[in-house]
């Protein structure tokens, strides 16, 4: 059983052919999924994915490449939803320093991470956090506005010092493809030394195919090749990281069906 805590299901790529991905998905033993929200358009869409098919749960938010021409009204209407039964995460949200490099414009990425953060804590969620190359101010902002309920590290990359940071922090950190990548040193030394009930995997789908799909476009199922690689590298049973990893993504997002 496998729980992918971060995909895009609502990706026209991906949805085109939603049933196949779940059911072919489902093959390999994945058993629920978080579809996570990055625009107003994504976050409904994952909402409506999550009522149609019961094992798919929703995350809602602006992604921090999607804030810059954002409308109250957008905004407060995709916040809306959060009170969905099956809304179990903000996210996601953070900051993004790969394609935003203009200072103001960043400035801007930390107003709408912080004011989804509080929202969070508000409303009694967890986070779902996209960080790229901009781990200081990502931990600095998390130190000053802990979330409550918790978060996802998705796809984390960061060095084992950080980790140690986020942990302390209550956050869970979530592995996918770039842990199968033949160069990928840190993210194995993450997956080898990450506490087991603070281990999360994902997809992000349709980005990021593991080794040897890389480049290609991301489906549900080949969320294996990460969870085989992850229990190559902690030379744990397969079944030990899965059920882990399930039980873990289930505490966090407070899901008890
Ligand atoms: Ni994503």
């Amino acid at each position: 059983m496998i729980f992918d805590t971060h995909c895009h299901l609502n990706d026209p790529e991906i949805y085109k052919d939603i049933e196949l991905h779940i059911e072919e998905a489902a093959k390999v033993g994945v058993k629920s999924f978080l579809v996570i929200g990055y625009d107003k358009e994504s976050s409904l869409l994952a909402v409506k994915i999550a009522h149609k098919y019961p094992n798919c749960y929703a995350a809602i938010g602006f992604h921090p490449t999607e804030i810059f021409d954002l409308s109250e009204k957008d905004y407060d209407e995709v916040m809306a939803l959060a009170k969905d039964p099956k809304v179990k995460a903000i996210g996601e949200i953070g900051l993004d320093y790969h394609w935003i490099k203009d200072p103001l414009q960043r400035e801007i990425q930390k107003e709408y991470f912080i004011r989804q953060i509080e929202f969070a804590n508000y409303v009694g969620l967890p986070i779902s956090i996209h960080n790229r190359e901009s781990t200081e101010d990502c931990l600095a902002i998390l130190k000053e506005y802990p979330p409550v309920k918790g978060g996802i590290m998705h796809c984390y990359s960061g060095s084992i010092e950080t980790m140690k940071e986020l942990l302390k922090l209550g956050m869970y950190i979530s592995l996918g493809g770039p842990v199968t990548f033949t160069n990928a040193k840190t993210p194995k030394e993450v997956a080898e030394t990450c506490p087991l009930d603070r281990l999360l995997v994902e997809t992000d789908c349709p980005y990021l195919a593991p080794h040897p799909l890389r480049g290609t476009v991301n489906y549900p199922k080949n969320i294996a090749l990460v969870v085989d690689e992850i229990t190559r590298l902690r030379e744990e049973s397969r079944k030990h990281i899965e059920e882990a990893t399930y039980q873990n993504a289930r505490r966090l997002l407070n899901i008890d069906e």
